[in-house]
């Protein structure tokens, strides 16, 4: 007994001390459009954002829960009509079956036909499976809803996409295959550093260091996974103006109500 606390001591450091000497750096400080209560998105910053997860991210990521029609709605990138149903059209989704109730070739491959407004962003990969044999076992993650869904939001995924090709730390050990990142969970991630300086050429010749490809992209990303946010930012402020006034009249009846009142 006279051991257990020491032992407890050693033990409980020996556990403690690989965690203690690398730590998450805070995540970088970096303000997007959208955020506070009154944030709208840059619809350049969107369009260039959906170039960049389309020229880039969609190697590997899909986009499932976004619809191609909802590209030139109010509150998101704002293409015209006929740009949002080029975009769709350039994109393949599996046919529904032909004349003979086929819905395969004589190979054996899907039949497909080009996209239309109302299909979704098809994925990279045909099903889990293929999508970890072509990244060594790891699955690349829907990125629809992954702005919410990983804690820091758009800053966590700004900062992990911006932080690769850094030196880890001494004695920090990088398994074959994986990438040093600093901001993903054990400092080992499955994916490639995805952008460089000047990996994508902005259609109207904006600015495109990484910072400003990941910044675009997450704008892309973060209106894919709240394509509300606008609506709802607007009726936050209706109602406020709303409380502000009422409160107003609801002041100036109690004067008018007490007004003769001795007190
Ligand atoms: C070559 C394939 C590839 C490309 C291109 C790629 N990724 Fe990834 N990504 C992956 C893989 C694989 C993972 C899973 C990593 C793991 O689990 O170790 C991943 C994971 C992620 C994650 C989740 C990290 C977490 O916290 O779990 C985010 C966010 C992400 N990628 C964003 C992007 C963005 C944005 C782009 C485009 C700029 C992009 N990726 C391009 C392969 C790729």
């Amino acid at each position: 007994m006279r051991f257990a606390l020491p032992l407890g001591l050693v033990l409980g450091l020996a556990l403690a001390a690989p965690a203690a000497a690398e730590t998450t750096p805070p995540l970088k400080d970096v303000h997007f459009s959208f955020e506070g209560p009154f944030g709208t998105f840059n619809r350049a910053d969107l369009q260039h954002g959906f170039q960049v997860y389309k020229e880039v991210c969609s190697a590997c990521h899909s986009l499932n829960r976004v619809a191609f029609h909802t590209l030139s709605e109010e509150g998101g990138p704002s293409f015209t009509d006929a740009e949002m149903k080029a975009i769709a059209r350039g994109y393949n989704v599996p046919a529904g079956p032909n004349e003979q109730g086929e819905t395969t070739d004589d190979k054996g491959q899907p039949l497909m036909r080009p996209a239309t407004p109302s299909d979704h962003f098809p994925p990279p990969f045909a099903n889990e499976q293929a999508a970890r044999t072509a990244n060594g076992g790891a699955l690349p993650p829907d990125l629809s809803l992954i702005v919410k869904a990983r804690e820091g939001g758009p800053q966590y995924v700004y900062s992990l996409i911006t932080s690769f090709g850094e030196k880890p730390p001494a004695g920090h050990v990088v398994p074959d295959g994986k990438y040093y990142n600093p901001y993903f969970p054990g400092g080992n991630i499955s994916m490639p550093q995805p952008l460089t300086d000047a990996q994508v050429t902005f259609v109207d010749g904006a600015p495109n260091k990484i910072a400003d490809e990941a910044y675009a992209v997450v704008t892309f990303l973060s209106w894919a996974a709240e394509p509300h946010l606008e609506a709802r930012h607007r009726i936050g402020l209706g109602v406020m103006i709303f409380l502000i006034v009422l409160s107003g009249l609801l002041y100036l009846s109690y004067r008018k109500v007490w007004k003769d009142t001795p007190h």
